[in-house]
């Protein structure tokens, strides 16, 4: 089984019930590989009555799941809701709400008690890479972020370089290659299944590089911010990888 192909985009704080209708153009422009929408929370009910053929995930949930935390959205109600993947460690959730490793290891541990995927970003900040810190860090933020019992079926792995985030900037396509072989090499090592889970690419996504960069060895989708708020940027985006 190869690792299945997934074009995510995460909506981050941006989208409005108006934008309910770049959901359904991007259901109807059909796709062969997997397509999830992250919308901002109060748009999952909405956007999951209307998905169609696209999936819809949260951006986070807690730890827990039940219980007095003001604010927070457990992952039992997110797949009580009808969301099929949850993105948890997040570099802008790191930095906003100062999230661990072990943190975000507890949520993708209550993301799969909920039967839910767990979308788990890591990625180093450009000061690490000027320090040649970057495999380090990514293989630190793996064994870290990886909950025990993570198969190929309930977790995705997205290597989100902080310095890339909707900067317009990406690492050259053997930057790209080396983390991606880094975390093929450690997830084969650590699961059962490793090599087939998927592994995506994020960080200034667009349809002029998507395809140069679906090319590079275990790749197997992105995810997407600000090119994935508009179908008319997403869907070319999707059929790269198709
Ligand atoms: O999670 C997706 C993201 O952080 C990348 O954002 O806008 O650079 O595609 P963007």
């Amino acid at each position: 089984m190869a690792p299945r192909k997934l074009a995510a985009g995460n909506w981050k704080m941006n989208g409005d019930l108006a934008a309910l209708d770049q959901i359904a153009m991007i259901g109807d422009a059909g796709a062969s590989c997997d397509v999830l929408i992250c919308p901002p929370a109060p748009l999952l009910v909405p956007m999951i009555a209307g998905a169609g053929p696209v999936k819809i995930g949260a951006q986070d949930c807690h730890a827990e799941d039940a219980g007095a935390h003001t604010g927070d959205i457990s992952a039992v109600l997110l797949r009580d809701l009808g969301a099929s993947h949850v993105i948890v460690g997040h570099s802008e959730r790191r930095a906003d709400h100062a999230e661990t490793d072990a943190m975000v290891c507890a949520k993708a541990a209550a993301a799969h008690r909920a039967g839910l995927v767990a979308i788990i970003c890591l990625g180093e900040t450009e000061a690490e890479r000027d320090d040649g810190r970057t495999l380090d860090v990514i293989a630190t933020q793996l064994a870290g972020s990886l909950p025990e019992g993570a198969t190929a079926a309930n977790s995705v792995i997205a290597y989100e370089p902080v310095w890339a985030i909707g900067t317009g900037r990406t690492p050259s396509l053997d930057q790209i290659a080396e983390v991606h072989a880094l975390l093929r090499d450690r997830l084969v090592a650590r699961l059962a299944d490793g090599a087939d889970v998927a592994l995506l690419y994020g960080g200034s996504v667009k349809p002029g590089n998507a395809t140069e960069i679906f090319a590079v060895p275990h790749v197997d989708g992105a995810l997407v911010g600000g090119a994935s708020l508009k179908a008319a940027d997403f869907i070319p985006i999707i059929a790269a990888l198709d």
